[in-house]
Order: structure tokens, then sequence, then C-alpha cells
């Protein structure tokens, strides 16, 4: 059952999802070589509270910090520690807030420093994914023509999407129905409604699709070990046509 959410859950919604948008802006700027994403961490949790938010994925099913950070082949879901990050590198970091009992939730991949050319273009068309696929977001289509838009941006690329995590609706849960795969049919799946709230992720690899968790059970890979990019937003499908919920 997808939840749709009434006018005024949406305003709480947007406020949960500009506190993330700021947040993700204060993280992206301080992402620089020579830091570690234990200070990320530490500087994601410290603005999260500030504004009386909570970090939805500390604790959440035993994750053990408040944002994730996958640098290059890591997809999503790594853990902030000790490691520093150098130039050259993607990082791609996740931020979900609890907020007046709502979820947000939404990712970036930065470049750290000067990245490949190929790097680069990873980043480009897996933002691209996304903005491809909240144009989908609108109120008749079907669910699975959001999955096709990113699988036809990332494929006609040369690159390839993640079958095993997908996006997900979110609200009162930080997942709620339907999952959102990355690859699909257009013309399928359920039909959108009104304030129905949707996290939508594309994954986009440099290679091959095929991933694997490491042994600290959460920092998935890709097999290959080539490049992935990671972009997620919150985003309302409205009577006015998409909105992004998480941004400033
Ligand atoms: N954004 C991620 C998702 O939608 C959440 C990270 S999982 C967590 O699945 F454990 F870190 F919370
Ligand atoms: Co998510």
């Amino acid at each position: 059952m997808i939840i749709r959410k009434s006018q005024g859950e949406l305003v709480t919604m947007r406020e949960a999802g500009r506190i993330i948008a700021g947040v993700l802006h204060e993280v992206k700027t301080f992402s620089k070589a020579g830091k570690t994403t234990k200070q990320l961490d530490d500087l994601a949790r410290k603005l999260i509270k500030k504004e009386k938010a909570e970090p939805a994925f500390l604790g959440y099913k035993g994750y053990p910090a408040s944002i994730c950070t996958s640098i290059n082949e890591q997809v999503v879901h790594g853990i902030p520690g000790e490691v520093v990050l150098k130039d050259g590198e993607l990082l791609s970091v996740d931020i979900g807030v609890k907020y007046k009992g709502y979820f947000a939730d939404a990712a970036v991949t930065v470049p750290i420093g000067e990245v490949s050319e190929n790097a680069k273009a990873l980043v480009e068309v897996a933002k691209k994914a996304l903005d491809d696929a909240k144009d989908k977001a609108v109120v008749g289509n079907h669910l699975y023509d959001i999955s096709a838009a990113i699988q036809k941006r990332a494929e006609d690329n040369g690159f390839s999407v993640v079958r095993d995590f997908v996006g997900h609706g979110i609200g009162q849960k930080m997942h709620e129905d339907p999952q959102i795969p990355n690859f699909g049919e257009r013309g399928t799946g359920p039909i959108l409604k009104e304030g129905m709230v949707l996290a939508i992720e594309p994954m986009v690899n440099q290679g091959k699709s095929e991933v694997k968790v490491l042994e600290d059970k959460w920092t998935v890979v890709t097999a290959d070990k080539k490049l992935s990019a990671h972009f997620e937003h919150t985003i309302a499908v409205t009577s006015d046509g998409p909105q992004i919920l998480t941004k400033l």
C-alpha cells in the first residue's frame, strides 16, 4: 500500500528536506582531501541536532553512524571512520533525518579535487538520471516510468544501474512502499497519485551492475571494483507536478 500524504504532512516533510539540503551543502563544502569521513559524520550530526532533527540512520538496524560515506567503488552504505579523503576520489554522502515525526532522505556524489574525465561523466550521468526520474514523478504516470528513465540515462551513456538496491516510499517511516528499482519497463507498475512521496536514488556504475557487501555487513561495493555514483532526492507527487522536498 502506497501511503499518500496530506498538504500538512508535505509541509512537514519539506521542512525535513530543507534541513537535509542545508546539512548536505555544509558537508559537501567541508569534504576536502585530508578530512576523515568521521569528521564529516561528526559535522552532519552536529548540524542535524542544531536543527532539532534526528539523524535517521544512526541505530537503524544497528547502523553505527549518522550518515553514509561511500568512496570510489563503494556504492552505498559506507560507514564513516578514520579513512582520509584523497584528491581524485568520488565521495557519495547520504543523509536521512527525522523531523516532527517525518523522514526525508537525500544523497549526492562529489568529486574530491580533480577527478578523471570518466569519473566526471559518471557523476553527471547519475545526476541527470535523478533529474530524468524526477520529471516522471507525475500524477497518472506509472511507477516504473521513473525506473525506466534512470536505466535509460545510465545505459545510453555506457554505464549500468545497480539492481540489488532500490529507492523507496518515505514518510512516517524511512522505508515505505513502494520499492523503486533503478531499472524497469515504461508503462508498468502502480499509477502515481497526488500525495505520494518517493525517495528516488539512482546508483550508477562505471562497469557492471553487480555489487557485493563487505565484511562490515554494510558497505556495498561494485563487484568489478569500478567506480559508482549515487544521487537521491525525496520527491512529492503533487497536482502541480513533481516537488523536490530535499532542497534549500
Ligand atoms: N538512504 C539509505 C536508504 O534509503 C539509508 C541508508 S541505510 C542506513 O536505504 F542504515 F544507513 F540507515
Ligand atoms: Co534512501
